[in-house]
């Protein structure tokens, strides 16, 4: 398996078998950006099926995440093309992508120091609804939405607290709970467990699966933990130098040669 599987024709894991007919949420076809003169992404093609788990790995300045900002349209691609459930949204805007279901959360914290909990959620609930938002509250005095989100990301006992003092583990589930709100079918998750404490990375992780296995999103991430990614994953992408090096079920990439000489070459 030294080439990568641009094609996504090997048979996937059960849990990630595409439906019948249908066609990949998502299509890379030769999606390149130069920057400065400088190639960043270099000619990266793939397929991901609906509710397919895809990690990325690959060393510091692969080009993981600026990847991760073509697919959800922060940045123009300046080759190739990107298809979302069949529709060419190569040149769409970043707002419009977020409209068809994707969503994504950043590498660096995205939060507000001193908002609540609540406060981020209900923020992104108007930010999803814009001008048809309806505020009803519960008893409890948070809107039925941001409770809901709350409940599901393990955070409503600390609905009132201000971000900044929450745990790094908290943190990114609160990033993940304003992800949420919108209820994206793709996520683009760069690394939520930057910075998290050892102890907190289980729950996250049982997060992060449920998200997908139950209730069935399709996810795209990348991570440096290893243990996390091939627990989660359906199958593994490897980055080097802007480019694909290798793309099937985790095991087979960790058993690839050429991955494993661009990983001990690097020093990873
Ligand atoms: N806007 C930009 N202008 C110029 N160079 C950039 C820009 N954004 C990223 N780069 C460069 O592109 C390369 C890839 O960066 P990127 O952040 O995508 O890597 P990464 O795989 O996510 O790395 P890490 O694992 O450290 O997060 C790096 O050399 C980076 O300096
Ligand atoms: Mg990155």
């Amino acid at each position: 398996m030294a080439t990568p599987d641009t094609t996504s024709e090997s048979a996937p894991a059960d849990r990630s078998a595409p439906r019948p007919g249908s066609g990949p949420v998502l299509r890379l076809r030769d999606v390149g950006w130069t920057v400065g003169g400088a190639t960043i992404v270099d000619s990266v093609s793939f397929d991901v099926h609906d509710g397919e788990f895809l990690a990325f790995i690959g060393p510091n300045g692969a080009g993981k995440t600026s990847l991760f900002n073509l697919v959800s349209g922060i940045n123009p691609v300046s080759r190739g093309s990107i298809a979302l459930d069949g529709a060419d949204i190569t040149r769409e805007a970043a707002y419009a992508r977020a409209r068809r279901g994707l969503g994504r959360t950043f590498q660096t914290s995205s939060l507000w120091p001193g908002m609540t909990v609540a406060d981020h959620v209900e923020l992104a609930a108007q930010a999803a609804e814009g001008g048809s938002y309806r505020v009803w509250r519960r008893a409890d005095g948070y809107p039925r939405q941001v409770a809901d989100v709350l409940a599901r990301t393990e955070l409503a006992h600390r609905a009132g607290t201000p971000a900044d003092v929450l745990s790094h583990g908290e943190k990114r589930k609160l990033e993940l709970a304003v992800l949420l709100v919108g209820e994206p079918r793709l996520m683009l998750l760069d690394e939520p467990m930057a910075g998290v404490s050892a102890e907190e990375v289980p729950a996250l992780t049982e997060l992060i699966r449920s998200l997908h296995r139950d209730e069935g999103r399709t996810v795209l991430m990348v991570e440096h933990h290893m243990d996390v990614l091939l627990d989660l994953a359906d199958r593994l992408a490897v980055m080097h130098h802007g480019t694909l090096l290798a793309l099937d079920r985790p095991q087979a990439v960790m058993d690839d040669a050429t991955v494993q000489r661009a990983y001990l070459g690097e020093g990873l």
